[in-house]
Order: C-alpha cells, then sequence, then structure tokens
C-alpha cells in the first residue's frame, strides 16, 4: 500500500518535470508548421542561407537579447533590409501578431541545442 502511494508520487513528480520540456518541443515543431503554412520556407531555411538567412543564425544573432521575439515579430510584418545582405525581405503583411510572435519564439528557440 505505501509503496503504491510512493509510485504514485513518483509519477506524479515525473509528469511535472516532463510536462513544461515536452509542451516546449510540440511548440517547436508547430513552429515548423506554421512557417511551412505561412510560407517563410519559400525563402528561408532553418540550416542554409537561401534568399534570406538560416533561422538558425538568426536564433544566434538575437539570442540573449531583450525584447527579441518582439523586435522579430515586427521586421516580418514590416519587412527587413541591410541586416543580412543586399536582398530585403518584403513585409509580410497577412502574418497576424499572435503568428509573427509564435514564429520569432520559434526561431529563437532554435539556438538552444548549443550548436556554435
Ligand atoms: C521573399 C523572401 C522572404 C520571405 C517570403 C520571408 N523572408 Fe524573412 N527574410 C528574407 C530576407 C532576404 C531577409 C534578410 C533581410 C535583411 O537583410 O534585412 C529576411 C530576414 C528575416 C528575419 C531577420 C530580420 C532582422 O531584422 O534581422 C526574420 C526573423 C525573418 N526573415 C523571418 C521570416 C518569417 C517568419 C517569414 C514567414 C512569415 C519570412 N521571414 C518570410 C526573405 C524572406
Amino acid at each position: 500500500m505505501i509503496r503504491m502511494v510512493r509510485l504514485g508520487l513518483l509519477s506524479g513528480l515525473f509528469a511535472l518535470m516532463a510536462g513544461p520540456a515536452l509542451a516546449s518541443e510540440a511548440g517547436i515543431a508547430g513552429g515548423q508548421a506554421l512557417a511551412s503554412q505561412r510560407q517563410c520556407l519559400g525563402c528561408h531555411q532553418v540550416e542554409a542561407r537561401r534568399v534570406g538567412p538560416p533561422f538558425r543564425a538568426i536564433a544566434q544573432r538575437f539570442q540573449g537579447r531583450p525584447q527579441a521575439a518582439q523586435y522579430l515579430a515586427q521586421a516580418m510584418r514590416r519587412g527587413s533590409s541591410g541586416q543580412w545582405g543586399a536582398i530585403p525581405m518584403p513585409a509580410q503583411t497577412r502574418l497576424s501578431d499572435a503568428d509573427a510572435l509564435r514564429l520569432a519564439q520559434w526561431i529563437l528557440s532554435l539556438s538552444d541545442d548549443g550548436q556554435p
């Protein structure tokens, strides 16, 4: 009886600890799908430069900057030029504020794996 209670406590604790990690993985997977849906991947890839800079390079440049997600979300909606090279990004006007912020958070999460 006591053993069962302890087992229950342990698995409860495990669920508590695993919860946030699982949630953020789902968020990252959702980010990729959203980027594909919103046609970002025609110009961006995670690892390689295409028309625009790789998302991972953006993550690395902005890692640790205050308000990075807000800044990047705004850059998508207004467009961006002169930050990464000669080609400008047209304003992504059909992107909602909420989607822009989700995409920005997903992009920033791409530097989390400790890759240089
Ligand atoms: C037509 C091609 C194109 C599309 C579509 C596009 N981008 Fe870009 N993106 C670019 C280019 C080119 C740059 C580099 C602009 C610069 O040098 O300032 C860029 C830059 C960025 C930046 C960095 C901005 C900065 O100020 O450093 C982010 C973040 C970004 N894109 C996200 C997105 C997301 C998310 C989408 C989809 C909603 C998207 N882009 C769609 C071409 C594109």
